[in-house]
């Protein structure tokens, strides 16, 4: 079959419409967010249903062309946009919300639909979604699947794997599975579901999930605390940790981060005087009182008198923008270089206090801003300054993780930016059970070719 051939078979099964060839209609989806990941694409489609999905993937099998699944193209690991010659595989116009059983605290949502469309549905229902990023306007729920997306609240609810509760899926020869609604308790084999959170667009495209909603929290304070160094900030995670069940989110970040946000979101220093290292801390919880019980956990951990505490929604949301906006500020500084890992807490200092002179071993232009969920020991470490394809810093950076005991991944995934990175990673056994996995599910290797594993 030509590709000319090809094409028409696309264009018959989406329509004409949503079959994108133009270079200019292409482009954005050609490009990571970060800009460092990027290449063309034989068409970008945009199937309406599970069924055009299903034949859409059976074409491309057919014709032996690899398929990029992609949601909404926020992903950091460059597994969601060409490496050259695929179809991108849009899943944004599924982007249903439905179903939602305001008793049982479940809905339905389609691979397309976005975070925040999912939280709203979550909240008209009396309930909240578990998982919250940044991204939230753009990330979509299929992409979340696919990655295992964390975010803010991993501590208290869990990552993407922890909601699901059944899902639609089609496999690369349009085969639809489908265990939906799904159900709380399930004990019926593998776990179909949980193995494709994570997976990373290379098992299967999903469709649609049915995700377990949590109690929506009446009372909410943020507070944030300086102190001298990374040791000293983990020390008090730890500590809110113990003291104070209502903790959702801890989340670090250092000087060098906060000046790139306040003069890239003109936002002001939330104490004076700066300090080195920040700590946020979330509590949210039903009790009335949720803002004492905070203050006196600070003030217990000697941090009464110098953190600033907010828990009215504009003062929080102040708050929660100085470490929330830290990904833009990079972004608008150069193409970062993303490396997002995790340590056991015991080590978590030292990966923060070690990352920066590693760095500039490796390249000694290039500068280092550090930020992370404490509570879940992940660390997000962003270079700028090397070239997109340059991986020194990348090896330093990663190495010291695994060389703390940690992984190098935590939340983002593996995508085509640490493909080297996996082996090392998890050991030759679980890399040919993983292969083994991909091989019986998509045996022509026509889902996401290059992403987890190099082709
Ligand atoms: P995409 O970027 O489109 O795709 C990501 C991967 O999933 C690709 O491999 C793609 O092939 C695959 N995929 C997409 N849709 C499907 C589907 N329907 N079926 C099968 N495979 C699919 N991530 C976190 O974990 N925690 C954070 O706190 C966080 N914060 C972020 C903040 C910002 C500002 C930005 C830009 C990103 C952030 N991210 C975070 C990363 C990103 O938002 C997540 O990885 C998200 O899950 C990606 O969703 P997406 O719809 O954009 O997926
Ligand atoms: C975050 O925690 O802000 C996200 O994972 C995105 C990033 O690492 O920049
Ligand atoms: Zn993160």
């Amino acid at each position: 079959m030509t590709d000319e051939d090809f094409l028409v078979r696309l264009r018959e099964i989406v329509g004409e419409r949503h079959c994108l060839t133009e270079p200019g209609m292409r482009a954005g989806h050609e490009t990571d967010w970060t800009r460092r990941f990027s290449g063309s694409a034989l068409a970008v489609v945009r199937p309406a249903t599970a069924g055009e999905v299903a034949a859409v993937l059976r074409a491309c099998s057919a014709a032996g062309v690899g398929v990029v699944p992609q949601g909404g193209n926020t992903g950091l690991v460059g597994g969601s946009v060409p490496r050259g010659g695929e179809v991108v595989l849009s899943l944004l116009r599924l982007a249903s919300v439905d179903d939602v059983d305001a008793d049982a605290g479940e809905l339905t949502a389609g691979a397309g639909a976005t975070l925040s469309a999912v939280q709203s549905a979550a909240g008209v229902a009396g309930w909240e979604f578990g998982v919250d990023l940044g991204a939230r306007d753009s990330a979509t729920i299929g992409g979340m699947v696919a990655t295992n997306a964390g975010g803010v609240n991993v501590m208290r609810h869990g990552p993407m794997r922890r909601q699901l509760l059944g899902f639609e899926a089609v496999l690369a020869d349009g085969t639809i599975i489908r265990r939906l609604p799904g159900m709380v308790k399930d004990n019926t084999g593998y776990d179909l579901g949980g193995l494709l959170a994570g997976s990373e667009g290379t098992l299967a495209v999903v469709t649609a999930v049915r995700l377990r909603l949590v109690p929506a929290l009446a009372h909410r304070s943020v507070a944030v605390a300086g102190f001298a160094d990374a040791a000293g900030a983990t020390r008090a995670a730890a500590g809110l940790r113990q003291r104070l069940s209502s903790v959702q989110a801890l989340e670090l970040f250092t000087d060098a981060g906060l000046e790139l946000v306040m003069r890239h979101a003109s936002l002001a220093a939330p104490l004076a005087p700066r300090q080195p290292v920040y700590l946020l801390v979330e509590a949210a919880g039903t009790e009335r009182t949720l803002t004492d019980d905070l203050v006196a956990a600070l003030e217990a951990l000697g941090l009464g008198d110098t953190a600033v505490i907010a828990d009215d929604p504009d003062g929080r949301h102040r708050l929660w923008q100085l470490r929330e906006r830290h990904t833009e500020a990079v972004n608008a500084e150069g193409v970062p270089h993303k490396l997002d890992v995790s340590v056991p807490l015991a080590r978590y200092a030292e990966m923060v206090e070690r990352a920066p002179a590693l760095v500039v071993e490796a390249d000694p232009a290039a500068r280092t801003v550090i930020y992370g969920h404490v509570g879940d020991g992940n660390v997000h470490v962003n270079v700028l300054g090397p070239a997109p394809d340059d991986e020194a810093v990348d090896d330093a950076i990663l190495g010291l993780a695994v060389g703390l005991g940690g992984s190098v991944s935590a939340e983002h995934g593996i995508g085509v930016a640490k493909v080297d990175w996996l082996l090392r990673d998890r050991g030759e056994a679980a890399v040919s059970a993983m292969r083994a996995i991909k091989a019986a599910w998509d045996p022509a290797g026509i889902l996401n070719p290059g992403v987890l594993f190099r082709q």
